[in-house]
């Protein structure tokens, strides 16, 4: 693999310990590969996804991304036997969880996490940071940090309270043993799909070739457009929304796009 600056190889990629990769056309599948500790996100795998998420934002043969696990976890959380002797002081100055959280944010291809069996934790956290979660059926969300007499750290309390609201959160998060199953995350609208395990992953690359073939500059448009309905006032969100609207008009994929609706066949995308 080449990203813009050629500076990425399939070497590279390869000595990776944690995480294993794949590319399927467009899209890439980033598997979370720690099964002894149920993929709990020690900071060895924390760098591993960055790096690797990062590598594939850059390089203009990938149009979308597949995070996964193991049918039993998708992440167990942040790694508890790797945190548990640190202390504040260190916690604060080295920013922890900060890079690898904002990192993940700032990524601009969409991401969809395909969540078999825990996703507790961090591991949750993780999820939620993804564009569209796909849940197996075995699949289970929860934030139980706080029977380890700490709350969430990588964004559950902000990004779970918008997904499920407030009442429900609340119930997860001060409790630490009220998890959400496949349908019941799929009732609450944390997940949009749930699929039969053996089918999850497969699922979960067709959507993610849908949005690959599209327009790439309209598709990371219209994921920078809905992150903002969770920054911005309803006037704000909106007006952001019509500038990159019209902006699409400077592509050659909104011509190619329109022009193939009206010649009746199918676009050519060239994601410019
Ligand atoms: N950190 C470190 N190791 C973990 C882990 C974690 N989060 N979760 C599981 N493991 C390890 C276990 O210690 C065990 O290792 P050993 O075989 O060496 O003993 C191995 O994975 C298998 O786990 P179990 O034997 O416990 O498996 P189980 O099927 O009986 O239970 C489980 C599964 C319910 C997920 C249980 O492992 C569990 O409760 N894990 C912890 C979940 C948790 O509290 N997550 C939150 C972490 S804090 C956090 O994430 C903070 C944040 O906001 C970022």
């Amino acid at each position: 693999m080449a990203d813009d600056s050629g500076l990425v190889s399939s070497e590279t990629l390869s000595s990776y310990n944690m995480i294993k990769t794949e590319t399927q056309g467009r899209v890439a599948v980033v598997t979370l590969n720690r099964p002894k500790a149920l993929n709990a996100l020690c900071s060895e795998l924390f760098y591993e996804i960055n790096d690797v998420l990062a590598r594939f934002d850059n390089d203009s043969s990938i149009g979308a991304i597949v995070l996964t696990g193991s049918e039993r976890a998708f992440a167990a959380g942040a790694d508890i036997k790797e945190m548990k002797d640190t202390e504040f002081i260190g916690n604060y100055k080295s920013n922890f969880l900060g890079h690898w959280t904002e990192q993940i944010s700032k990524m601009r291809k969409p991401i969809i996490a395909a969540v078999n069996g825990y996703a507790l934790g961090g591991g949750c956290e993780l999820a939620m940071m993804c564009d569209i979660i796909y849940a197996g059926e075995k699949a289970v969300f929860g934030q139980p940090e706080i029977n380890l007499g700490t709350i969430p750290g990588a964004g559950g309390t902000q990004r779970l309270t918008h997904a499920v609201g407030k009442s429900k959160a609340m119930e997860m998060i001060l409790t630490g043993s009220v998890n959400l199953d496949a349908q019941e995350a799929k009732t609450y609208g944390l997940v949009s799909a749930v699929f039969p395990p053996e089918k999850l992953v497969e699922e979960a690359i067709k959507t993610a070739s849908k949005i690959a073939s599209k327009g790439a500059v309209s598709v990371q448009m219209a994921k920078e457009a809905v992150n903002q309905a969770y920054e911005l006032s309803l006037s704000s969100g909106l007006h952001f929304e019509r500038r990159l609207f019209q902006a699409t008009f400077a592509t050659k994929d909104q011509k190619e796009g329109m022009a193939a609706f009206a010649e009746k066949r199918k676009p050519n995308f060239v994601h410019e």
